[in-house]
């Protein structure tokens, strides 16, 4: 099948319809979400919301490889974009190739997704040099949860100073698109006047590029906590649970399996279904 190209369609939506952007990690929701997509994202927040993880920091490349290939299965039109999760990138350009190569190759993702500013901004450059795509991640990032000492709003006052330098790092070296997590509007709107390439929120106000939430969080699937900037559009989780009670409930009371459940008892050729 013939693939978008990533970068350059995505660089040109820079101020035009917001783009849209959801997580997926199964073939299922793929398929669900490529119609309405321009990207979808296979998340390492996979970790906590199909895997219990209680961070993304347990998140391995194996993990990653395995959830791209499902997701790959179901998209056929939107960008697809993998996360390299926590370990696999940080230590050098060259061992972030190595991996990088392998999602690529793996996965068949159009591009990968890294966190941090000035301090990954080497990697970047030397990863979009070698023909590596990369969107790019600042503000609250969370594989550094234990750096910040949780997960609070980034960049208040001052301290946008420096999420603006990170912006603008990563994308002088070659982020297609970044990424801006959790942070006042006024930030988010000025980091994204000044970036060439689209900004993606996730918390950052309607003044970014486009937007990007958790599927699962839009759906109601995951409810261990919701921070303010989910909106959720759906209560599939609930529905989830009166569906399982409701299951429950008949087998114990023998209500099922019912007649039209059953198979008759003379064997028939073509009575398989
Ligand atoms: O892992 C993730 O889901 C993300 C987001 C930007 C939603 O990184
Ligand atoms: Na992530």
């Amino acid at each position: 099948t013939p693939r978008r190209s990533p970068p350059p369609d995505i660089h040109s939506r820079k101020g035009g319809t917001p783009l849209v952007c959801l997580t997926a990690y199964t073939t299922p929701i793929a398929r669900l979400v490529d119609p309405h997509c321009d990207v979808v994202l296979v998340g390492d927040s996979v970790g906590m919301v199909l895997h219990g993880l209680p961070t993304t920091l347990g998140v391995t490349l194996d993990m990653m490889i395995m959830h791209g290939q499902a997701v790959r299965r179901g998209l056929e039109r939107a960008l697809m974009v993998v996360d390299m999760p926590f370990g696999s990138y940080e230590e050098s350009p060259d061992h972030a190739f190595r991996n990088a190569a392998r999602l690529m190759a793996e996965t068949g993702c159009a591009a990968v997704k890294l966190e941090g500013g000035e301090v990954i901004a080497e990697t970047i450059r030397f990863l979009t040099g070698r023909g590596v795509p990369v969107m790019a991640h600042v503000g609250l990032t969370p594989q550094a949860v234990n750096t910040f000492g949780g997960y609070r709003v980034q960049g208040k006052g001052e301290d946008g100073e420096r999420i603006l330098r990170d912006a603008q790092a990563v994308a002088e070296a070659g982020a297609f698109a970044v990424v801006l997590e959790k942070m006042p509007e006024a930030l988010a709107r000025r980091i994204t006047e000044e970036l060439a390439v689209p900004t993606i929120g996730i918390g950052a106000s309607p003044a970014c590029d486009g937007q990007i939430l958790v599927v699962d969080d839009v759906l109601g699937m995951f409810t261990d906590f919701r921070p303010k900037f989910v909106k959720r559009y759906a209560e599939l989780g609930s529905g989830a649970e009166a569906a399982i009670g409701a299951y429950a409930a008949d087998v114990r009371d023998r209500r099922f399996p019912a007649a039209e459940h059953v198979y008759a008892t003379a064997s028939r050729a073509g009575d398989v279904a």
